[in-house]
């Protein structure tokens, strides 16, 4: 039976690809986009530049990071009647939900995404993609709200108008924070792209079909949701407020954790790749210090997060399992200190990961990978003869 899970050699009926767009090694913890080291690119690069590198490969030049902004700023605009869509929402639905929906309906407005047939058509669905999510991910938070929704403001750069899309109200201008937008910067980084992940081999699977660039995208927002995926991050804050709630004491947390009879899950551990230290996730629990201090924020569910890293990385349980905190265990408390809504922190994780996917399903349609068709292994009945009712 082994034979049959071997990885085909044309890749094509496997469940793997081939890609040139990020080297993980789980062991050493190790991450790299188009072999820049994850450390250099969050210290020393800006959001859209790496965006760049992960889409096309190459670090942009001062001339081709302007020309990619300023395309993403022409199509930043979305149709009016988007607005009849998010409306049909009550305003209780998650973000990532109606950000999954609103993106999909991109497609309605811009049917030539659908084909694109040369590298300009490729290259103007990968800007209106860039610059038309951002707008539509804060549209989710404005609607929850109760707010009027924003538009993108062409004097400002990408992270800006994300805290202007989200927080700007018609009371007056909003005032951006340069740290806030650092750390927006590096967090959006360390969520750029993640080779195979499930919602990246979503965005490929469904792309495979030759379905548009929208709709693999909106594949890809609803299988990062999961609470396992990117959901965790959410699942993360929720868990230390409850602890918080509860005392404070995360051992007992960490023994329930352990439980199998418990269906609790020590949210922000663990990794389907990583079994040693998530990189990303050293260099937000750096972040998390310095921003909280920048900002004077003194968090308690910081201290909370800490005690149980502490605890569980000399706990037989967790080091036997190599289970170790991974991107989203200090993510989500930087966010709420820079006051992103516990709801939306998922949505920033797309937000992130949005060049990613970008990347990732344009190799495979340049590559002119076949549609993705994994195999199985059947364990079911062997032939059997139909039954009449009287038999059954
Ligand atoms: C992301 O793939 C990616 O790259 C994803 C991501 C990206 O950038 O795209 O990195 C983003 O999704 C990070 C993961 C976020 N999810 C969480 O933090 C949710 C909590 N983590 C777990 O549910 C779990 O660790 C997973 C889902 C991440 C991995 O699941 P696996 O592969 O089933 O875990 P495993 O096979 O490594 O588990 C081995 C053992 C099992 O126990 P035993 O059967 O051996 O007794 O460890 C246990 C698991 O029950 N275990 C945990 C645990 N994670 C695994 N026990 C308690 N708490 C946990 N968090």
């Amino acid at each position: 039976l082994t034979g049959a899970i071997t990885m085909d050699p044309g890749y094509k009926n496997s469940g793997s690809c081939k890609s040139d767009i990020t080297f993980l090694d789980g062991e050493e913890g190790i991450l790299r986009y188009r072999g820049y080291a994850i450390e250099d690119l969050a210290d020393k690069a800006s959001f859209l530049e790496v965006s760049y590198l992960v889409i096309f490969g190459e670090l942009p030049t001062r001339a081709q990071l302007e020309q990619f902004e300023a395309d993403i700023r022409k199509y930043s605009l979305v149709n009016e009647e988007m607005k009849n869509i998010i409306d049909g929402f009550p305003k209780t639905a998650h973000p990532m939900g109606v950000l999954s929906s609103l993106t999909s309906a991109l497609t309605a407005f811009n049917p030539k995404v659908v084909n694109v047939e040369n590298e300009s058509e490729m290259y103007e669905a990968i800007v209106k993609t860039m610059g038309k999510f951002l707008v539509l991910a804060t549209w989710t938070f404005r609607k929850s709200s109760g707010y009027p929704l924003n538009y993108y403001d062409n004097t400002k750069g990408y992270v800006e108008n994300f805290l202007r899309l989200m927080f700007e109200l018609p009371t007056g201008p909003y005032t951006i924070n340069p740290i806030v937008v650092d750390a927006l910067d590096k967090l959006f980084i360390l969520h750029a792209d993640h080779e195979q992940n499930c919602s990246t081999s979503t965005v490929r699977m469904v792309g495979s079909s030759h379905a548009g660039l929208f709709a693999s995208i909106s594949a890809g927002v609803s299988a990062l949701w999961g609470p396992l995926h990117g959901g965790a991050n959410q699942a993360v804050l929720e868990m230390l407020e409850e602890i918080q709630k509860n005392g404070g004491d995360a051992d007992k947390y960490l023994e329930k954790a352990k439980d199998k009879n418990d269906p609790f899950r020590l949210m922000g551990f663990g990794h389907r790749v990583y079994k040693n230290f998530d990189p990303r996730a050293k260099i937000i629990k750096k972040a998390a210090d310095e921003v909280l201090a920048t900002l004077g924020v003194n968090d308690p569910v910081l201290q909370i997060a800490k005690k149980l890293e502490e605890s569980a990385l000399v706990d037989e349980y967790f080091v036997s399992r190599k289970l170790y905190p991974n991107v989203d265990f200090y993510s989500g408390i930087i966010y709420r200190a820079l006051g992103i809504p516990t709801d939306m922190f998922t949505v920033l994780f797309a937000i992130g990961r949005l060049p990613g996917w970008i990347a990732q399903w344009k190799e495979m349609r340049e590559n002119k990978e076949p549609i993705g068709r994994p195999r199985q292994i059947y364990t079911g009945h062997p032939l059997r003869d139909f039954k009449p009712f009287e038999q059954r």
